[in-house]
């Protein structure tokens, strides 16, 4: 299965990279800071075809189109472009992501960074790789010296979850903070040892379900802010090397 993942979300990329930076159209979703375009539906489209074509019973919960439930074991979890507004602006940093749930838990999942063809996928129980080499979050134990990545949600405005403060706090208890514009690479940047922790406030289930089991699977630790287990309808996730999560649980709920 995982073969066809990666083909699935190779196809849907190279749609997305043909289309960079060409004409296409961009409408809002739900404010100004919410964006869809004409290419994120037809990759979704396209992977949803794919599907039918191959697990005609399998259930779907993609981004654009909604739910599509089936009495299936599996449930196939799909971004079809995450970082919708990099790809809108023109900042080469977005990617697919895609995870295969069987009984509520991920067994696969692959992010395909589009613009670096760099494709990341995990199995579970086998290991999280990028294009065939295999991943390992870092060893630091030091919040300090550590690289941080976050994202803010469309209804930034409104402060869900006390955003702002956290984001101010962890800015001066870490090196330095990072905001990528796609969550799915954050988790990959995570679990390949270049940030040591990534947290988020709104979440939805295709932005975490893929970048979470890969983070597991490099070695990570992947919880909401107060350091619980979580599913991936979880709107919170903090995925860190597992070194650093006690202290980021910490901060992050200490202002
Ligand atoms: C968004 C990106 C972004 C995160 C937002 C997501 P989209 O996904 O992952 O990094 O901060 O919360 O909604 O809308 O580009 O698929
Ligand atoms: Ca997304
Ligand atoms: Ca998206």
């Amino acid at each position: 299965m995982i073969e066809k993942v990666k083909i699935i979300a190779k196809t849907a990329g190279n749609i997305i990279r043909e289309a960079y930076r060409k004409n296409f159209d961009i409408e809002l979703k739900t404010n100004e800071s919410n964006l869809v375009t004409t290419i994120d539906k037809e990759a979704e489209k396209t992977i949803i075809d794919f599907i039918k074509k191959e697990y005609p019973t399998h259930a779907i919960i993609a981004e654009e189109s909604g739910s599509q439930k089936n009495f299936s074991e599996y449930t196939w979890v799909i971004d079809p472009l995450d970082g919708t507004t990099n790809f809108a602006h023109g900042l080469p940093i977005f990617s697919v992501s895609i995870g295969v749930q069987k009984f509520n838990d991920t067994i696969c999942g692959v992010v395909y960074d589009i613009m670096q063809d760099k494709i990341y996928t995990a199995v579970k129980g086998k290991g999280a790789f990028c294009n065939g080499r295999k991943l390992n979050v870092n060893s630091n134990s030091n919040l300090r010296r550590s690289l941080l990545v976050t994202g803010f949600p469309y209804d930034i405005d409104e402060n869900p979850n006390s955003a702002i403060q956290r984001f101010n706090r962890m800015l001066v208890v870490s090196r330095g903070i990072r905001r990528l514009g796609s969550a799915a690479i954050d988790f990959c940047y995570v679990a390949d040892g270049i940030f040591d922790g990534f947290w988020e406030v709104h979440l939805n289930p295709w932005d975490l379900c893929a970048g979470k089991l890969i983070v597991e699977e490099a070695g990570g630790l992947v919880t909401n802010l107060n350091g619980e287990n979580i599913d991936i309808f979880s709107k919170e996730i903090l995925a860190t090397n597992g070194k650093v999560h006690e202290q980021m649980v910490k901060e992050l709920n200490s202002f």
